[in-house]
């Protein structure tokens, strides 16, 4: 079983913002920590290509949808590129072996009955071409002017029998432990249980009002609406159904997904309460069903970025600017799992320059400038002992053991703070010690062996707890320690000791320039 993990899949009506990198830095993130534990892993993205909005902006373009969505598309990859998150496959949901997994879902649902067709009537806007309800009177009671023409509209659709699932799901989700993560999201997904009793989904759209979507089977007059296309594709593109010769994965090795990443936005109703219930109606039992990570949102100055406010921020521009260790490090480090947080670009370069510029960056030069000039770039054999060195030995134990406790929680910012706590200690022992001074003495030329060795030691020790955070970096600093062992090595591996004696390191470089927010250049 690999230990499979799926972000949400983004619309492609726009062009990917800061709260979509975050996603798919959280999902880097897990996935590479995964395969430092020793897991075989598989990360899927993608992007939602279908719908309304898409459609009316490839139209207002005047461009096909297919070539409007290809174009979006491509800015996505090439932010996910530009932030060095690698994942093992990108769902696009035009993709023809998606649609032909939804239509064969869709097609077995309904020989089975669990799909129905049934006229709605209603109050409708031509402009915004959607039934509106009674939450979108105004105080008056009238439908105000941003609908435009309001005409009454009966309209036949079909609907999922999401109502038949509805006392199972109340039973699953009372009695798991951890469908939901983190636990204080139950509750809303309990309060949204009781909402769906008595409503089924709808599930189409007829093709005057939408055409790009995907063709129901048994009646091509209709297309399917949002969550029975986007929804499927963590199984689609994890092989359910596949026919025979396809190069998908094989969905036993895959399924349950270990991990539905998401933002709290889609946690209801789609994701706990339709996505399930889905499943059940396809014949998935109870370990089935997949577990989902709920992350917070980024906001601006507590408020929610926003195009119209004009303060959406641009991840690949960002990158270009400060870099991808530091943009990867921020979003790691500056927000709570599942918790909001602000965005704030001076944190930004604070936590760049403090924590890795400052710390790491400072230890890890010192310690190797000092062995290269003191030691010949040796870590030589050294008797020499002290209480100092014992403390230091013992918390970086300690310090691997809460990493790893807080990143299974995946808690990542907590597992950073550990980190950089242990790295601290030793740029505090550094000082206590004072090498430099020792190193006039040729006296104390154990001393000073033993003191650079316990500095490049924790050097090693960070560069590998930070490899799912900032890989690039991490492998940066290898490269000077000239450890390569250390780019394979397994968290359970990981303990005091990883430079054996007579390793030779190299001339430090440095792996954090210091970075300031300059405004860009105003253009000509
Ligand atoms: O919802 N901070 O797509 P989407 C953090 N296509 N996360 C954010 C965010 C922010 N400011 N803004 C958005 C969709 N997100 C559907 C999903 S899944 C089968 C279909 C997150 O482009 C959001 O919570 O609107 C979601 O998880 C993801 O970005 C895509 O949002
Ligand atoms: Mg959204």
């Amino acid at each position: 079983m690999k230990y499979y993990i799926t972000t949400a899949i983004d619309y492609t009506n726009g062009s990917p913002h800061i709260g979509h990198a975050y996603e798919k830095v959280l999902a880097d993130i897990i996935t590479r920590y995964r395969r430092l534990r020793g897991d075989e892993a598989f990360f899927l993205t993608g992007v939602d290509q279908h719908g309304q909005k898409v459609q009316q902006t490839a139209e207002a373009e005047g461009v096909h949808p297919a070539t409007y969505v290809r174009r979006t598309t491509k800015k996505f990859v090439k932010a996910w590129e530009a932030l060095q998150v690698e994942y093992d496959d990108f769902a696009e949901t035009t993709a023809e072996a998606h649609k032909k997994c939804v239509q064969e879902i869709l097609q077995k649902l309904f020989d089975e009955g669990k799909i129905y067709k049934k006229a709605y009537k209603g109050h409708y806007s031509i402009r915004q071409e959607q039934f509106l309800t009674d939450k979108e009177r105004n105080e008056d009671g009238e439908f105000g002017e941003e609908w435009g023409e309001v005409v009454e509209l009966e309209e036949e659709n079909y609907y999922f029998r999401l109502s038949d699932y509805v006392d199972w799901l109340r039973e699953f989700v009372s009695n798991s432990e951890d469908f939901v993560i983190p636990a204080f999201r139950k509750a809303d997904v309990l309060n949204a249980v009781e909402r769906a009793v008595d409503t089924d989904l709808c599930i189409s759209r007829p093709k005057e009002r939408l055409q790009w979507g995907i063709e129901f089977p048994f009646d091509t007059n209709f297309v399917t609406y949002v969550w029975f296309d986007a929804l499927i594709n963590y199984i689609s593109f994890a092989g359910y159904n596949k026919p025979e010769g396809s190069e998908l994965p094989d969905f036993k090795d895959l399924w349950p997904a270990q991990i539905h990443i998401i933002g709290k936005d889609i946690l209801v109703p789609s994701h706990s309460i339709y996505w399930p219930c889905m499943l059940k109606a396809m014949g998935f039992a109870d370990e089935e069903m997949p577990r989902l990570l709920v992350h917070g949102w980024w906001n601006i100055k507590g408020g929610k970025m926003s195009k119209s406010l004009g303060n959406v921020v641009d991840p690949v521009e960002l990158t270009e600017r400060v870099g991808v260790d530091a943009v990867r490090y921020y979003l790691a480090r500056d927000i709570h799992t599942g918790r909001d947080s602000d965005f704030d670009p001076d944190r930004l370069v604070m936590l760049f320059n403090t924590e890795l510029a400052n710390n790491l960056g400072n230890l890890c030069n010192r310690g190797l400038n000092m062995t290269k000039r003191y030691l010949g770039g040796e870590c030589k054999e050294s008797s020499y002992d002290d209480d100092l060195s014992k403390e230091l030995r013992e918390a970086s134990s300690k310090t691997i053991a809460v990493y790893k406790e807080a990143m299974d929680r995946f808690c990542i910012s907590e597992a950073l703070e550990h980190t950089i706590k242990f790295i601290t200690l030793a740029n505090v022992y550094a000082e206590k010690q004072k090498p430099w001074e020792l190193a006039k003495d040729e006296a104390n030329l154990e001393q000073v062996t033993a003191v650079l060795n316990h500095m490049v030691e924790v050097v090693a020790i960070a560069a590998v707890l930070l490899r799912p955070v900032i890989p690039h970096a991490s492998e940066r600093i290898i490269a000077q320690l000239q450890a390569d062992h250390l780019n394979s090595i397994s968290l359970e591996d990981l303990a005091w000791g990883l430079i054996p004696v007579g390793h030779t390191v190299a001339k430090p470089k440095p792996v954090f320039p210091r970075i300031t927010l300059e405004e860009p250049e105003p253009s000509a």
